[in-house]
């Protein structure tokens, strides 16, 4: 096997951690957004990749679009697929590697990925399979971390002590807009870029630390990767919670930025 392909079985297991379904509540609203701003609509086809357990799935079918969902991390399509059956969606789950997608050429009028595709290990490959199962005509939507938002500081703090292998991106460079539209040159000349917001709200101190440490799938791993250093990643980490809450009252209000990126296909 080669090094990509061990790294994507130790990535499919390390997303299966945690409760990531309970994370994805909170970037529903990024979803709606990205469906938006891509102008899916009824008959629409639609893929959504790396989809977890289908927010942009979810909100491309409350448009009237044709939607199918894929992830390659098997907990995930087994979560999405009982959510969206308990929802009454008609929605197609399959599992695919975002890199390697089962499509023909062409398949999609829509292709998003809401904080997915960035964690692909090889973004140029990702793009190009995005952009090939995507009709002319068509559009890629995708959101992105950036690296000046909560989420992106703890993004980049994760990787310090869960670094990928050699010859692999950091997924937060996706959150950069020179690297996005250097990426993205090659395949669409109409690129919209904008800033969207999260908010992750929380009781207090003390409960967003435990619920990160509950359901965040990475701080999951690390714990059972670091053994003595988890003390000072999880030190470092509450002191990153500390300094961007924003909350009131003992309340904790943390905002994440992200990029929102909609590239026309060119072709
Ligand atoms: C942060 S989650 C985002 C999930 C979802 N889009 C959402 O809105 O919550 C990242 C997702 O990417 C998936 N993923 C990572 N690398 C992938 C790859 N190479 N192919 C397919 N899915 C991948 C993970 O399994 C996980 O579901």
């Amino acid at each position: 096997m080669s090094d990509v392909a061990q790294l994507k079985e130790r990535m499919k297991d390390f997303w299966a951690l945690g409760d990531y379904p309970a994370v994805a509540k909170r970037l529903m609203p990024a979803a709606e957004t990205l469906v938006a701003a891509c102008g899916i609509a009824v008959g629409d086809r639609v893929l959504d990749v790396a989809a977890g357990d289908g927010n942009a799935a979810v909100a491309a079918a409350g448009t009237g679009a044709r939607v199918t969902a894929t992830d390659f991390a098997p907990s995930l399509l087994a979560a999405g697929r009982a959510r969206t059956e308990a929802q009454g969606l008609d929605i197609r789950w399959e599992a695919a590697d975002a890199e390697a997608l089962p499509y023909a050429d062409g398949a999609f009028d829509a292709v998003t990925s809401v904080f997915g595709l960035m964690f692909a290990p090889r973004p140029e490959v990702a793009i190009a399979e995005a952009f090939r199962v995507t009709a002319p005509g068509g559009v890629v939507g995708l959101t992105a971390w950036t690296p000046d938002g909560f989420t992106g500081q703890i993004t980049t703090l994760m990787g310090e002590y869960l670094p990928v292998p050699l010859g692999t991106d950091r997924p937060i460079d996706w959150g950069i807009e020179t690297t996005v539209r250097r990426r993205l040159a090659p395949h669409s000349s109409g690129l919209e870029v904008t800033r969207g917001h999260i908010v992750w709200e929380f009781p207090s101190l003390p409960a967003t630390l435990a619920w990160q440490e509950a359901n965040f799938g990475a701080l999951v791993a690390a714990r059972g990767m670091l053994g003595d250093r988890y003390a000072e990643l999880r030190e470092r980490f509450a002191g990153l919670i500390a300094e961007w809450n924003r909350g009131e009252g003992g309340a904790v209000r943390l905002p994440a930025s992200y990029l929102l990126v909609v590239a026309h296909h060119d072709r």
